[in-house]
């Protein structure tokens, strides 16, 4: 029996912010209503540059109880806290410092740290101690928030890389330089736990990939090509938000 695809396509990036923001704020209360507490995981990238932006201003989310809300990282390139380069800068400088959340409850991953593999186990304690994970269980956000390359990768599992298929650890650090970084990442077991998954994909240059994974059969057999794949066999807990150019759709 395949799996249906939810997906939502948004007229420009624009759109896909507001409708990345309505998303959010849905997730965020239902969490809050059912356990007390909200706890997300965003990315870096282009793309949730303008949700980011949205939500430092938007008054439904300015009265969320943040002292409930834990904020986390998918993951984040081996650079200092303050380089353009730093998935935490991104947020930081969109929202992370418009919004009432406590301190406590921003988990930066240490992108300084000398020793990435290190600062991912590091990483990991933080998390499970957070969600108050039980030994050999596997942490379970309440949503994670991934963008997708164009070559189908997600967080920083790329393709071909050893951490791909990382199953032992819930955060990797990655052996080889991507963009010319490190980089430290949830790994596929902790992603596909997540309670729910919105994929945020714009833009022309992800068109190819999206129409080749989205003809992935989505039933069991289906064939695992890209990191991306990870999320096929938990479809029912993801929304894919996409603009019109990355569907292709755009008739401009
Ligand atoms: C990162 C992200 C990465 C990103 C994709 C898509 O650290 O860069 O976490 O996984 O989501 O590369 O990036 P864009 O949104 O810029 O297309």
């Amino acid at each position: 029996m395949e799996k249906s695809l939810n997906v939502m396509v948004a007229r420009d990036r624009a759109v896909l912010a507001e409708m990345m923001l309505d998303l959010f704020i849905k997730a965020a209360e239902k969490s809050l209503a059912e356990r007390e507490w909200f706890a997300f995981a965003i990315p870096g990238g282009r793309t949730p540059r303008a949700f980011f932006e949205l939500l430092a201003e938007d008054e439904h989310a300015r009265q969320l109880s943040w002292e409930k809300v834990h904020v986390f990282w998918t993951d984040e390139r081996c650079v200092p806290p303050d380089s353009t380069e730093s998935n935490f800068r991104l947020a930081q400088e969109t929202f992370l410092l418009k919004l009432p959340i406590p301190e406590d409850n921003i988990h930066r991953i240490g992108g300084e740290n000398p020793d990435p593999h290190f600062e991912a186990d590091l990483y990991e304690g933080i998390i499970r101690q957070t969600l108050g994970t039980a030994f050999g269980q596997l942490p379970v956000f309440d949503l994670i928030i991934l963008g997708m390359g164009a070559d189908g990768h997600i967080a920083s599992l790329f393709p071909g890389s050893a951490e791909e298929m990382e199953d032992k650890r819930g955060v990797t650090a990655t052996e080889r330089l991507h963009a010319g970084f490190q980089r430290i990442s949830l790994t596929a077991p902790v992603i596909a736990s997540a309670r729910q998954i919105i994929v945020l994909v714009a833009g022309a240059d992800k068109k190819e990939k999206i129409a080749e994974v989205f003809g992935t059969p989505r039933d069991e057999q289906f064939k695992y090509v890209y990191p991306v794949h990870h999320l096929w066999p938990v479809q029912e807990k993801v929304v894919w938000l996409l603009d019109q150019e990355a569907a292709g759709e755009d008739r401009t």
